[in-house]
């Protein structure tokens, strides 16, 4: 009996998704003689039932482009807004898998994403997820679809911003995204140029850093390029989110709730650091600063061609693990193979920066500020 697959997309967009669901589908149908459905809009799409037909058709000239053909959501199933209402879903999910006769459900998304597909797994559907994020912090994988992509668009914007840099003798701050960990950002930063460096994983100190670019100036660089990731943190900032997050865990409510509070105020600050970041060195050092922001700029567009190949090789890889019967995995890059790896291990953990990344030690070789020194 002929396989039947279906396929949802999870998450934040990212380069490769229609590249992966091509491989994915193409391989499914032309090789292994399967049929594919998509859902929209990510799990929303599987609760209310809403799917297309991925025949070769609807898979033909999908490689080149970004975002996703199927759309997506941050959904939880089994917190879904039913009506205003926060509802467990999960139950309607699998029975919507069954009712297709589903041999298996591929999600492509990241570290919530395999949370999701492991409520599922544990109400019996065969889940299989491709990992997706620009931020490449997925643990379990050398590589997430989408991050190369996100550092080339990052860097070549760095690139372009030293013109304004050495024409105005200016720090130019530039924010990349990556919300909890800093592969973006340093990848960009050693590839595009950068003076410093700002990630979540090394609190920065401002001094520091101010220090770094009037050396520079002292040397003769009448600019700097700061690039600091989304989610970098002051020292200060990241003992008060440290302190929270422990409150957080009190079995006194009233402390649990205070701390809960606290952390919001933090993350609603949080969202302007990079331009008080840029106050503030302007201030310490007499030089002009600017920002920039390049934001979902870096998710958007088609995907490099070394995304392409892994999002085509990880397709390829699900529908011939599924062939063989093989569920309750992430489909991973490890060693450049495409492995299955159990969701159980991947699941909320995340691979943020060691500090003795070769990327890291290759920065500090060549004097780039990382804020702490
Ligand atoms: O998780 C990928 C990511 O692009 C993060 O780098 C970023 O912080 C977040 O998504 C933005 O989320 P949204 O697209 O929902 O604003």
């Amino acid at each position: 009996m002929a396989k039947q697959i279906g396929i949802l997309t999870a998450g934040g967009d990212s380069p490769g998704l229609n590249a992966a669901m091509r491989g994915l589908g193409k391989s499914a149908i032309r090789t292994h003689g399967m049929s594919v459905i998509g859902f929209l809009d990510g799990f929303r799409g599987l609760m209310q039932n809403r799917f297309i037909r991925l025949d070769s058709a609807a898979l033909s000239g999908i490689l080149t482009s970004g975002g996703t053909v199927l759309g997506t959501s941050r959904d939880k199933p089994h917190k879904m807004d039913v009506g205003g209402k926060t509802m467990d879903m999960t139950d309607l999910m699998v029975e919507n898998i069954q009712s297709h006769q589903l041999d298996a459900l591929v999600c492509l998304g990241g570290g919530g994403t395999a949370k999701n597909a492991m409520r599922l797994a544990a109400k019996g559907v065969p889940v299989l997820t491709l990992p997706k994020t620009i931020d490449n912090d997925l643990w379990g994988t050398d590589v997430t679809l989408g991050f190369d992509t996100a550092m080339s668009i990052a860097t070549e914007a760095i690139d372009r911003l030293h013109s304004t840099a050495h024409s105005h003798h200016r720090i130019v701050v530039v924010e990349v995204m990556g919300h909890n960990t800093g592969w973006i950002a340093l990848g960009s930063g050693l590839a595009g140029g950068g003076d410093v460096i700002l990630i979540p994983e090394i609190p920065y100190d401002i001094d520091a850093i101010a220090q770094t670019i009037l050396n520079r100036r002292a040397s003769g660089s009448t600019f700097s390029i700061v690039v600091v990731s989304e989610g970098a943190t002051s020292k200060e900032v990241a003992e008060l989110k440290n302190q929270a997050a422990s409150l957080k865990k009190s079995e006194d409510e009233e402390v649990a709730a205070k701390a809960q509070q606290q952390l919001r105020e933090i993350r609603l600050t949080q969202g302007n650091h990079t331009a008080s970041l840029s106050a503030e060195l302007e201030a310490r050092t007499g030089l002009e600063s600017r920002v920039t922001i390049l934001g979902h700029v870096q998710r958007g567009g088609t995907p490099s061609p070394t995304d392409r190949l892994i999002a085509t090789r990880l397709g390829t890889a699900c529908a011939d693990f599924i062939m063989r019967d093989i569920s309750g995995v992430m489909v991973a890059v490890r060693n450049n193979e495409c492995v299955p790896v159990p969701l159980e291990e991947v699941a909320g953990r995340r691979k943020t920066v060691p500090l003795d990344h070769p990327w890291i030690l290759t920065a500090r070789n060549l004097g780039i500020g990382l804020g702490d020194t």
